[in-house]
């Protein structure tokens, strides 16, 4: 089960009203578009399931006013750690600070649970990726040489940079 602190909605407030929530089994279908459309390796709706039912885990949504879901970000809280596993905006709405906001949220929501450092990996030719958390805060730690399958079949597997924010402190989207 996720913690209260996750499962309230609650105004962003910006210029384009929209909101944040707990993902639920309901907006699945939604984020399983967003997901193929954003990965080259999915995860199925089952591996969407194991993660809502982990007590550690938060996985929110954004959406516009107009219910369009936007942004969505899964994410681990436990030993005073933040993990980070999914964060994703849908392609026609890139770069208009979507994912900028729930990080920021998110790691808001980590601190008050006591998280004090926050990691994750990423492709290491991941410039949007790597520019959104290196906005946030986050520092390339170290690589993990070949971490993530090969793009295409017979294609070679791909390096992995471990990225960390330590303290972790919020920073203003
Ligand atoms: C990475 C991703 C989530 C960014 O989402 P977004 O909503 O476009 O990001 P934002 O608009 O909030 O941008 C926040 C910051 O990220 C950086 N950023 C975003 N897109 C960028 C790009 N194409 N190139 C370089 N930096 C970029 C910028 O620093 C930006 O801040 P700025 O607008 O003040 O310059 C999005 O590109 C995506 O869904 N990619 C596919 C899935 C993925 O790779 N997820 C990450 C896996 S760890």
């Amino acid at each position: 089960m996720q913690a209260a602190s996750s499962r309230e909605t609650s105004e962003v407030p910006d210029r384009e009203p929209r909101r944040i929530y707990p993902i639920t089994e309901a907006d699945l279908s939604e984020i399983l578009a967003l997901e193929r459309s954003a990965f080259s390796s999915p995860w199925t709706k089952d591996a969407f399931l194991q993660e809502l039912a982990r007590e550690d885990a938060h996985c929110l949504l954004l959406r516009r006013k107009s219910g369009d879901p936007s942004a969505y970000i899964c994410f681990r809280v436990f030993m005073g750690e933040m993990h980070i596993l999914r964060i994703a905006t849908a392609p026609g709405l890139r770069q208009r600070g979507f994912a900028g906001l729930l990080l920021h949220r998110s790691i808001g929501i980590a601190r008050d649970l006591g998280a004090t450092a926050g990691f994750l990996e990423t492709f290491s030719g991941n410039r949007p990726a790597l520019g959104l958390y290196e906005a946030a805060g986050f520092s390339v730690a170290g690589t993990r040489k070949a971490y993530y399958p090969a793009e295409q079949p017979g294609g070679l597997r791909r390096d992995a940079v471990t990225l960390v924010k330590n303290p972790l402190h919020p920073r203003e989207p």
